[in-house]
C-alpha cells in the first residue's frame, strides 16, 4: 500500500553546519562483557597476539569509530586508574561495586590506548568524580600526555610506553546527577570539584578538551536544572556538556517509538537553550558544546548486576528492525543539530547494550550496526538543512509528526553528498520526490535500504542476515529530481556525485 507522496527539497548552499566527525564514536566500559570477552579476549581463536579480537576490530573499523570513551560509565566513579597500568601479574583483582562483577584489571589505560590505535579513534578518558580525587585527576592528564621526565610520565615510561598518548576528549566524571552514582553529589558540589579537577587537568595540558557532566536524561528531577547550576559554576573551564538517554520501546508502542526523534530533538534543544543563557548571563565570550556521550535503545531487561562474576552477560540487549530505525533517526538528529551537537558516543561497542556481540568463535550483528555504518560512512562535510513535505502520522506520544524523517549531507570538497531517509509507516510505503534545488549537475551513484516488515524482526546466530543493509537500484536524476518509492519501516541512503 502506499500513501500520499512526499517531497524533499535539497540545497548544497542551505547548510547547517560541518558536521564533527566526533559524532561517530563509540562508548567502551568495564561492564559485563564489553572490555573482557569484547574488546579483549586472549583464549578466543579470534585474538591477536596481543589478545584483541581481530572479528570485533574489523567491525568497529567498518563503522569508521571516530573516538572511544572509556573506562565508564558508572565504573569509572569507583576506578583508580593506578590499578589499570604497569605490569599484568601485579594488578589486583577487585570487587567492582558499580556493576558487583569481579574486575581482574588486565585491561587498563595502556591497552586501552593501543586499542584506540588499531581501530584509528581518538581516545576520550574520563576521570572519576566519584571516589576520585582532583589530584588523581591530574596525575592522570601527567601519565598520558606529558612526554617524559616527570614522575607520571617517567612511570608511563617504564610501563614500556615512550610516547605519550596526547588525549585531548576528558570526561570530568561520569552521571554525578545519579543517586546511583558511586560518588554522587549535588549540582554545586560536583560543579565546584569538576571546575578544580579541570583546573588542573588544563594546566597539566592546556591543549585538552573537557566534558562537564550534564543530566543522565530529561526524567531526572534535577533536569534542567543541574545543567544550568553545573554550566553557570565551570563554564571557563568546560568545553562540552554531556548527554545521555536510552531509549526504548517501554509501551509496546511501536508507532510511538517511531516518532523518537521528536524526543531527541527536544532534548537537544532544551540543553542549547541552557548553554544560551548560561553565555549570556555569564557575559562569556567562550562557547561550550553539545557532547552526546551515551545513547542507545536499552530497555529490554537483561540482569545488570554481575554476582561478582568476572565478563558476565549484562544488558546483552537484541535489536530488533525497530530499534534500528531509532537508531537511524538519532542520526539524523545528530546531523540535524549538528550546529551545536559536536560529539556523540554509542553506548557500547561491543555486548553491552550494543548492536556487535561475540562468542568464543563469532561475532553477530544486529541491525542497527547496519544504520550506524551507513551513517558514519557517508556523512561528510556538511549537514544540510533540508525541507520535508510527508504525509503526517499520528502516534500517542507525539501527536502528528512527518512519516519521513530525514537528514542529508554535503562535502563541497568533493562535491559528494547523502541523504539519509527512515519511513517510519509499519504499513505504508511513501513515493517520495526528491529535489536539489542547485544541483543540476548531480547523479545518484549508490543507494542501499535496510528494511523489513515485522518491526520486531531481529538476527540470529542461526540467521545472522536476516536484516541488513541491501544495495538497491539506483534512481536517476533528471534535472535535479529524482522519485524512489519507500518502503514501510525502511531506512535508505543515497550518495550523490557529480554527474
Ligand atoms: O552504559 C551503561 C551505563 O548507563 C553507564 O555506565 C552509565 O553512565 C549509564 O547510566
Amino acid at each position: 500500500m502506499s500513501t500520499s507522496k512526499a517531497q524533499i527539497l535539497i540545497d548544497t548552499n542551505r547548510t547547517i553546519a560541518p558536521i564533527s566527525p566526533l559524532l561517530f564514536g563509540g562508548f567502551a566500559e568495564h561492564m559485563g562483557r564489553c572490555i573482557y570477552e569484547g574488546i579483549y579476549d586472549p583464549k578466543s581463536p579470534q585474538a591477536d597476539e596481543r589478545g584483541f579480537r581481530k572479528d570485533v576490530m574489523e567491525a568497529l573499523r567498518d563503522q569508521t569509530y571516530t573516538t572511544i570513551r572509556y573506562p565508564g560509565g558508572n565504573f569509572l566513579s569507583g576506578y583508580d586508574w593506578l590499578n589499570g597500568v604497569g605490569p599484568r601479574d601485579q594488578r589486583p583483582r577487585q570487587r567492582e561495586l558499580a556493576w558487583q562483577s569481579l574486575e581482574t584489571n588486565q585491561f587498563g589505560t595502556n591497552e586501552f590506548m593501543e586499542f584506540c590505535r588499531s581501530i584509528d579513534a581518538a581516545p576520550m578518558l574520563g576521570v572519576n568524580m566519584g571516589t576520585g580525587t582532583i589530584q588523581a585527576a591530574a596525575d592522570l592528564v601527567e601519565y598520558c600526555n606529558v612526554s617524559h621526565g616527570t614522575k607520571w610520565s617517567d612511570l608511563r615510561i617504564k610501563h614500556g610506553v615512550q610516547d605519550p598518548h596526547n588525549v585531548r576528549y576528558w570526561c570530568v566524571g561520569n552521571e554525578m546527577d545519579g543517586p546511583w552514582q558511586i560518588g554522587h553529589l549535588d549540582a554545586v558540589s560536583y560543579a565546584n570539584k569538576a571546575l578544580e579537577a579541570a583546573k588542573m587537568m588544563k594546566w597539566q595540558d592546556p591543549t585538552i578538551q573537557t566534558i562537564l557532566c550534564g543530566s543522565s536524561n530529561d526524567q531526572m528531577p534535577t533536569y534542567p536544572e543541574w545543567d544550568r547550576t553545573a554550566l553557570e559554576i565551570a563554564w571557563e573551564h568546560m568545553d562540552y556538556l554531556s548527554m545521555h538517554y536510552y531509549a526504548g520501546n517501554r509501551k509496546e508502542d511501536t508507532a510511538s517509538f517511531l516518532a523518537s526523534a521528536v524526543l531527541f530533538e527536544r532534548f537537544v534543544d532544551s540543553l542549547e537553550g541552557t548553554l544560551r543563557y548560561v553565555k549570556a548571563k555569564r557575559r562569556s565570550k567562550h562557547d561550550i558544546y553539545l557532547s552526546w556521550d551515551e545513547w542507545q535503545v536499552w530497555y529490554k531487561g537483561d540482569p545488570v548486576q554481575g554476582k561478582w562474576e568476572e565478563a558476565p552477560h549484562l544488558a546483552e540487549e537484541i535489536y530488533n528492525l525497530e530499534d534500528a530505525l531509532v537508531v537511524a533517526q538519532w542520526l539524523n538528529v545528530f546531523l540535524r543539530k549538528s550546529h551545536v551537537l559536536k560529539i556523540a558516543c554509542v553506548a557500547q561497542i561491543v555486548n553491552v547494550i550494543s548492536w556487535l556481540h561475540t562468542r568464543p568463535d563469532g561475532l553477530l550483528k544486529h541491525p542497527s550496526y547496519y544504520a550506524f555504518k551507513l551513517v558514519s560512512n557517508h556523512a561528510r562535510g556538511d549537514a544540510l538543512d533540508v525541507h520535508v513535505k510527508a504525509p503526517a502520522l499520528e502516534t500517542k506520544e507525539y501527536d502528528a509528526v512527518p512519516t519521513l524523517d530525514v537528514s542529508a549531507s554535503y562535502n563541497a570538497e568533493t562535491d559528494e553528498g547523502a541523504v539519509f531517509l527512515v519511513n517510519r509507516s509499519q504499513t505504508e510505503s511513501v513515493p517520495t520526490d526528491l529535489v536539489w534545488q542547485d544541483g543540476q549537475g548531480l547523479a545518484i551513484d549508490k543507494a542501499w535500504q535496510l528494511a523489513g516488515s515485522d518491526p520486531k524482526a531481529v538476527n540470529s546466530w542461526e540467521s545472522p542476515k536476516q536484516i541488513t543493509a541491501k544495495s538497491i537500484s539506483v534512481p536517476t536524476v533528471e534535472n535535479g529530481r529524482a522519485t524512489i518509492n519507500l518502503p514501510p519501516l525502511s531506512f535508505t541512503v543515497l550518495t550523490t556525485c557529480p554527474s
